[in-house]
């Protein structure tokens, strides 16, 4: 079998983020595309795990904080995410909702609401999205009792926590399902956002002709018993960098439609006294395998005191 790394799939992918597919290969695109390729085989070479990745990384990003970043840009994470996806397919446990990229800007302990839950703390004038759903398993049953842990950027794309003029937990809530699998949330439409100005990551994109920017998402860990974990995010439809991640995160079953309720049955229903963003979104649980499926990588995360 041919390795991943050596794939027609991955070595197009491997000019993508070397910014060789976009313009002139110079000495520099060549050498990135070197050193990231030979990781991806690395990683391959030796069934580097998720787990080993991501402590590996904490360890160098000790001194450099950024590297979370770099494993995006790069597009290492992605490379983690096609081979869990071919792992799945060999053994047969394919299906449900698509995984994608986690990010470096999760923070853990985030409040635990019942069924329904506002994310925002009012304080950003954003369009009030409701975004609502099922967690089913693939047989097509409810999983009652599951954690949708959600996190999403405010109107300028930065995160609580991280942005420290944020109140704590501003737009994170673990919302457990209802009897029948449901969750609500309230929130408003985040904006994409781009690696910071002037960062390290930034610079070296823009030496090979790449920029930094993400379309606007929403994070999702979507847990149950006995089910595997689901690590992704949605997109919003229709921003201009969609299709040019530069984290490589969108996939096809993630763009959900965003429709615009009016009605004003529907709008008091929702609580809410003006017309609001939709987005309906089910998340779909492949049965675990063993125990291990059912957790998050291990990768270190941010935790507030
Ligand atoms: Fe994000």
């Amino acid at each position: 079998m041919t390795a991943l790394d050596k794939t027609l799939e991955i070595q197009a992918f491997l000019d993508q983020v070397a910014g060789i597919a976009n313009g002139e290969p110079t000495r520099l695109k060549k050498i990135v595309r070197r050193i990231v390729g030979d990781l991806f085989a690395t990683i391959e070479a030796f069934d580097v795990t998720d787990d080993e990745f991501w402590q590996a990384l904490n360890f160098v990003g000790q001194s450099a904080p950024e590297f979370g970043l770099w494993a995006a840009g790069f597009g290492v994470e992605h490379f983690l995410d096609v081979r869990a996806d071919r792992a799945d397919a060999e053994a047969g446990t394919a299906g449900g909702t698509p995984r994608t990229i986690e990010g470096p800007l999760y923070v853990a302990g985030a409040p635990l609401e019942r069924g329904r839950a506002r994310l925002d703390d009012g304080s950003d004038a954003g369009e009030v999205l409701v975004m609502h759903g099922r967690v089913l398993s693939t047989d097509g049953q409810p999983i009652p009792d599951a954690i949708v842990d959600v996190w999403h950027a405010n109107t300028l794309g930065n995160y609580s926590h991280f942005d420290t003029s944020q109140s704590a937990y501003n737009y994170r809530r673990r919302i457990q399902t209802d009897a029948e699998g449901r969750y609500w949330f309230r929130s408003i439409l985040p904006s994409g956002y781009a690696v910071p100005p002037g960062s390290g990551i930034e610079r070296a994109l823009s030496a090979i002709g790449r920029h930094g920017n993400r379309p606007a998402h929403i994070h999702f860990f979507v847990s149950a018993a006995g089910h595997r974990h689901l690590t992704t995010q949605i997109n919003i439809e229709g921003d201009a960098y969609l299709h040019d991640d530069f984290a490589y995160a969108t996939r096809d079953d993630l763009i959900p439609p965003v429709s615009r309720v009016e009605d004003i049955g529907l709008i008091h229903a929702a609580d809410l006294n003006a017309p609001f963003a939709e987005i309906a979104f089910d998340f779909i649980l492949p049965v675990a395998m063993n125990e291990g499926d059912e957790g998050r990588s291990s990768r270190p995360r941010a935790l507030v005191d």
